[in-house]
């Protein structure tokens, strides 16, 4: 059952090796009805979905980052302004609603106080068109939403929040697909192409779950460190931050995440030999800038713990340590690059003995303020 261990030591270990079945089963429907529809997000959800002109996403911690990561997608793919706030903050402002941006709330627990009270803030601004993506079926966040669509990761144990992460990022992708086909910005060949990557992606995560052995190798690193610098740009900025925050809440290691183009405004200043640098680095449109940001890092002195994908042509030297996905897998990159940052906070948390299902003064679930 998901409340045994089985073979792993934690089960924070055993969620991170879940992912590849839990995603499989997030996209399920996508994948058996072969093409992005409404119905996906309920069943009266054309009604909701057609007339939306905007996104609103509000979330705490990891679902924050989720959301994060689709405000790049829900842009780029259904081309609706898409804005990503937390919950804590969005609920004390005073802000300006429009009732026709659908308001989408990312809970894996569906309790945490904050997004529910969120929630509730928009929906007294004027907000009808309401949208809970969430794992834990009949909870509070999903009652109160018009929209629901549940990830299928099964129940997680460890506080710190890893394949309810990935499958969030489905539930999201097809959520901008779906937008844009809505909108008519989604031919039949992107869809189809679409429907391929998902169908694709357990395996690829799969893949990145191999790597294990080598970060493994490279948490010795980052255990006696006091800091750690993760960057990254674009649609995997965000999975820097997810990275950063999983190596603070398991290792107690001080860690910060930078869009990497951000670095010369500040962080650079932190640069010596005594700074690890995560940089993630796929093959995509911005490899190019993201490689001058790293010359940076270097010629500071800091070391370089570089992921990116197979046919990226990154070669080792010193100070510059390089593992490989089997090849980029396009726009759902971030899902796939989630894998190696979760892997390095839990290898590097169980060399320092920390309570890796268990971090001090962490809950798995918020539900007070
Ligand atoms: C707590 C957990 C995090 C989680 C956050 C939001 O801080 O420790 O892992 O990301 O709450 O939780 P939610 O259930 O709303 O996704």
């Amino acid at each position: 059952s998901s409340l045994e261990l089985g073979p792993y030591r934690h089960f924070m270990q055993k969620e991170i090796h879940e992912q590849p079945r839990a995603l499989g089963d997030t996209m399920e429907a996508i994948i058996d009805a072969g093409v992005f529809e409404p119905t996906l997000f309920g069943k009266d959800a054309e009604a909701v979905l057609r007339g939306i002109e905007g996104v609103q996403i509000l979330a705490c911690g990891t679902s924050f980052y989720s959301g994060s990561v689709a405000r790049y997608w829900i842009e780029a793919i259904s081309g609706l302004p898409c804005s990503v706030e937390i919950a804590s903050e969005y609920r004390y402002r005073t802000a300006v609603a429009n009732p026709k941006h659908l308001v989408v709330t990312i809970s894996q627990s569906g309790e945490t106080l904050d997004t529910m009270e969120a929630l509730k803030y928009a929906k007294s601004l004027g907000h009808e068109h309401t949208l809970s993506i969430c794992n834990v079926p009949e909870s509070a966040i999903p009652r109160a939403s018009k929209l629901v669509f549940y990830t299928r990761a099964g129940a997680e144990i460890g506080v710190a929040s890893t394949k309810a992460f990935t499958t969030q990022l489905v539930g999201l992708f097809a959520l901008a697909a779906t937008l844009a086909k809505l909108n008519g910005r989604l031919s039949e060949e992107k869809e189809a192409e679409y429907i391929e990557a998902l169908r694709h992606l357990p395996g690829s995560v799969q893949h990145a779950l191999n790597l294990e052995p080598q970060i493994a190798l490279w948490s010795e690193s980052f255990t006696p460190r006091h800091h750690a610098l993760f960057l990254g740009r674009g649609v995997h900025y965000p999975i820097a931050l997810e990275g950063a925050l999983k190596l603070k809440e398991i290792s107690y290691i001080h860690a910060e995440a930078y869009p990497a183009g951000e670095l010369k405004h500040g962080p650079l200043a932190l640069v010596d030999d005594a700074m690890p640098v995560v940089v993630i680095a796929p093959n995509d449109s911005l490899l190019e800038k993201v490689k001058s940001n790293m010359q940076e890092v270097r010629a500071r002195g800091g070391e370089l713990f570089v992921f990116t994908d197979a046919d990226s042509n990154f070669s080792e030297s010193e100070g510059v340590h390089v593992i490989r996905t089997p090849r980029h897998v396009g726009v759902l990159s971030p899902i796939v690059h989630t894998i190696p940052v979760q892997l390095l906070a839990y290898h590097t948390a169980l060399a320092r003995g920390t309570d890796v299902d268990k971090p001090r003064n962490l809950a798995k679930s918020v539900t007070v303020e």
